[in-house]
């Protein structure tokens, strides 16, 4: 019988809801969402079923990144709300039994942080070194080949000391010197300062881009960078190996995690990418890195495949040391919604089943809970820097549109009259929140199933996972089990009835279908599998 520890801490049994703030509640009429906003909306997670909310940033910003700029690390845009209106953020949140992970941007701040302004001042200024200058190149360049994410060269000159300084991003979003103490120092304090108001943990913006290669050596060409590449897409000609996940970065893991293991029972999640062996490593050796780096595999690079898929998971799972703990991630606010990106709606049924179901920590995107879609921005109205200068097809924009909640106007983000600083999808008087409350099928209706299920059941937040081989390429089956408690997941990714054998057991019965109109026993001698559905089996 599988092995099962009754103790889990909330990152671990928990399910985690991300919301984007500018795109989930004005309150205001500014067209722009906001702390209140997201306060209104409290009851509304705790009914869905999530236990931890993770907010996207909310920090005084210029907003040439949309908050990933921070002006100060310690405050609250008025955009947004305050100090007071965050803390009663947190107390409502609490309040419903739910945790709070709030986003940290340590890697960069916005060029308008006082910290910034003082350092480009002089060569001389006491923070000049805390970030990373450099003199022009022989021919008066940039001081080596590096590119920023969002096109153009990584690195801005500065007219006023005529050195460059370094930025993988928005030349607005100037990187700090992780080598220099005083900054790490500095960064600590400002994650003790939200510990101290009560949040719960921290999704820490690209944390495997803390610190650069020593000397900054250019880094090679990438032999399989995809042709027709606009051209001042220099990042994605190089293989990133000078600028990112260096070994050193360890220690800086393990100093972060200190901070939060003076505070109880805090959870640290990262962004990062990178192949498994790279990334398995921030766990730490001895678990004393990071909770969850976030589990991007079944998003990047993924297509609508149950092999695939499997092999993913499979991989993930035998990767991972014994203390670590798994996470999922489908989408967030850099990548497609999952309905344009895996086909469909009938695709995010399956998807929303899939993500509920593995072994490890869930993220949800907010607005996938009713199977939001990809908007298409017209070219006038795109806000986001990587889609003004690489080019549309690359605007994030298209994920990060208001929250559907009714059929009023500006589908009851905003005020009837105010313009959303998005535009709000074409079709959400048939897909909002308050539609698909009153309909038993809708794929809301399937979350707060999938979520009540998963919450009630040791052997889906907790139990073992072991995948099944069956004869169709495209039905991924699986196996979670607790002690007595055992489910099969069978997932048919097809647009086929799929048949299957399964021999191994004898009757099961349903408990949940993606299409919410069967439950009850069934002989699984032959299990039958509509096109696109999911079901969850008692065994
Ligand atoms: C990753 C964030 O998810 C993305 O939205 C942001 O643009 C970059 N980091 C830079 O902070």
């Amino acid at each position: 019988m599988a092995q099962f520890k009754n103790e889990f801490l909330w990152w671990q049994r928990g399910v985690v809801y991300q919301i984007y703030p500018r795109s989930f509640k004005d309150t205001t009429g500014n067209g722009i969402g906001d702390l209140q906003g997201i306060i209104e909306k409290l009851d509304y997670l705790q009914n869905l079923g999530v236990d931890a909310i993770w907010l996207s940033p909310f920090y005084p910003s210029p907003m040439a990144d949309f908050g990933y700029d921070v002006a100060d690390y310690c405050d609250v845009d008025p955009m947004f709300g305050d100090l007071a209106t965050f803390d009663r953020l947190v107390a409502e949140t609490h309040a419903r039994n739910l945790k709070i992970i709030i986003d940290w941007v340590p890697n960069h701040s916005s060029d308008q942080h006082p910290w910034f302004i003082e350092s480009r001042s002089s060569r001389d200024n006491p923070k000049r070194d805390w970030y990373i200058w450099r003199d022009p190149a022989l021919n008066g360049g940039p001081p080596n080949n590096w590119g920023s994410f969002f096109g153009g060269p990584a690195w801005t000159y500065s007219e006023v000391t005529g050195q460059y300084y370094l930025h993988q991003f928005c030349k607005e979003q100037p990187e700090l010197n992780w080598r220099n103490p005083e900054v790490r120092d500095a960064m600590y304090d400002t994650l003790r300062f939200w510990l101290e108001h009560s949040v719960d943990g921290f999704r820490m913006d690209v944390i495997g881009l803390l610190l650069k290669d020593k000397d900054l050596r250019d880094n090679p060409p990438n032999p399989n960078a995809p042709p027709n590449l606009p051209a001042n897409d220099l990042f994605s000609r190089l293989l990133q190996v000078h600028n990112m996940y260096l070994d050193e970065n360890h220690v800086l893991m393990r100093e972060i995690r200190q901070v939060l293991d003076a505070y109880r029972d805090r959870c640290a999640i990262g962004e990062l990418w990178g192949p498994l062996p790279m990334w398995v490593k921030y766990y730490g050796e001895q678990g004393d890195e990071l909770h969850l780096p976030f589990n991007f595999r079944l998003m990047d690079g993924m297509i609508w495949d149950a092999q695939r898929m499997r092999a993913s998971v499979d991989a993930m799972e035998a990767a991972l040391p014994e203390f670590a703990w798994p996470n999922y991630v489908l989408g967030n606010h850099d990548r497609m919604r999952l309905a344009t990106r895996f086909g469909g709606q009938a695709q995010t049924r399956v998807a929303a089943m899939l993500l509920l179901t593995l072994r490890g920590t869930p993220t949800i995107y907010y607005g996938e809970e009713i199977g939001m879609e990809d908007v298409k921005i017209p070219p006038d109205k795109i806000q986001d820097p990587q889609g003004i200068n690489l080019g549309p097809e690359r605007t994030r924009d298209v994920c990060r549109t208001p929250m559907q909640w009714d059929a009023g106007p500006n589908a009851g983000f905003s005020p009837a009259g105010v313009e959303p600083w998005l535009p709000v999808a074409n079709d959400y008087q048939g897909r909002n929140v308050a539609e698909q409350a009153e309909n038993t099928t809708s794929i809301l209706t399937l979350y707060h199933h999938l979520l009540r299920l998963r919450c009630a059941s040791p052997a889906l937040y907790g139990g073992s996972y072991r995948p099944l081989d069956v004869e169709y390429d495209d039905v991924y089956i699986y196996l979670r089990e607790a002690g007595v408690q055992r489910y099969l997941i069978a997932l048919n990714f097809s647009a086929e009835p799929r048949s299957l054998a399964l021999p191994e057991f004898n009757r099961g019965e349903i408990v949940l279908s993606t299409h919410l109109d069967r439950t009850g026993d069934v002989a699984l001698n032959v299990c039958s599998l509509r096109a696109n559905e999911g079901i969850i089996l008692a065994l």
